[in-house]
């Protein structure tokens, strides 16, 4: 498994965020638009997924690339961006990895850094990130506070974690896809080291038709847990300077209270 991404957004996943996440917390995609604008091209998506703000910027005209993962991603976002006449610059690559065909004005990252990656590949990522700015580029990175979220942040405390895995209950409520398939998904915690920052969830995915089980996929997601202090010296060490944290895709300076985060680091 080293080298490779433990994360769940393959198969019926892929297929569930292609169908219904578009309209996924809207305000980020204005947010990074702006950036883009202003002095950001060409820019590259890092973890497009299946093209939720990407699609939107090649709509708008603007010079950006994507990069995931994930194939099943990857060829969903593909396709997503063909049905407008879009023929993007698209390719599978874990970020940690990163080797693009050229260098970038802007790279940012939304909703996928620490995501399927050990913290020496986290490492690596920001230092990809680094190596294939133009100098005075500018990188972008947001993060989902690990406070944020209750039911996450008590597994922090040993008492707690020792209800771990939590039990599996149901798919929630099932969704009709485009292709008149019914889509279920539920998921759960399975475990929390804090020593080591990292939690692992486990998602259940069904896909039914006509009241019959055509598919059910289990995948495994690992997510980093980082806290600000930590992010700034990990982008000191990967060469950037001038750090900026904002809040939850706002333009303001981050508090306590954001329960997302977004980095902006300047390369010399
Ligand atoms: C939560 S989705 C976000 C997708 C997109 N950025 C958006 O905001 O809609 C996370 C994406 O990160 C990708 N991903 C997870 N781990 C990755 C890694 N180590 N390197 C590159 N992509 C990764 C997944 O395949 C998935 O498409």
């Amino acid at each position: 498994m080293e080298g490779e991404a433990q994360t769940w957004h393959y198969g019926l996943i892929a297929k569930w965020w292609a169908e219904f996440n578009d309209g996924f917390r809207p305000h980020e995609i204005p947010y990074f638009q702006r950036y883009i604008e202003r002095d950001g091209e060409p820019a590259l998506d890092v973890a497009c997924g299946t093209g939720r703000l990407l699609i939107p910027y090649l709509r708008a005209g603007l010079d950006v690339d994507g990069c995931d993962v994930s194939p099943d991603m990857v060829a969903l976002c593909r396709e997503k961006a063909a049905l407008e006449g879009l023929s993007p610059t698209l390719f599978v690559q874990a970020m940690h990895e990163l080797d693009p065909p050229r260098t970038y004005r802007m790279i940012f990252v939304c909703g996928a850094f620490g995501l399927g990656s050990t913290r020496d590949q986290d490492l690596q990522s920001l230092s990809r990130f680094h190596k294939h700015l133009e100098p005075g580029g500018t990188l972008l990175v947001d993060i989902e506070v690990p406070y944020a979220d209750e039911e996450l942040w008590q597994y922090w405390l040993k008492d707690k974690r020792a209800g771990l895995p939590e039990t599996a209950g149901v798919p929630r409520s099932l969704r009709t896809a485009s292709d008149g398939s019914e889509l279920g998904l539920r998921s759960r915690i399975v475990e929390l080291d804090p020593l080591a920052q990292r939690v692992t969830y486990e998602m259940h995915a069904e896909q039914w038709r006509d009241g019959t089980l055509e598919a059910e996929e289990d995948h495994l997601l690992n997510i980093g847990l980082y806290l600000k202090n930590e992010l700034l010296l990990m982008l000191e060490r990967a060469g950037f300077a001038e750090v900026v944290v904002q809040g939850d895709h706002n333009d303001a300076e981050a508090t306590s209270d954001d329960d997302f985060i977004v980095l902006i680091a300047k390369k010399r």
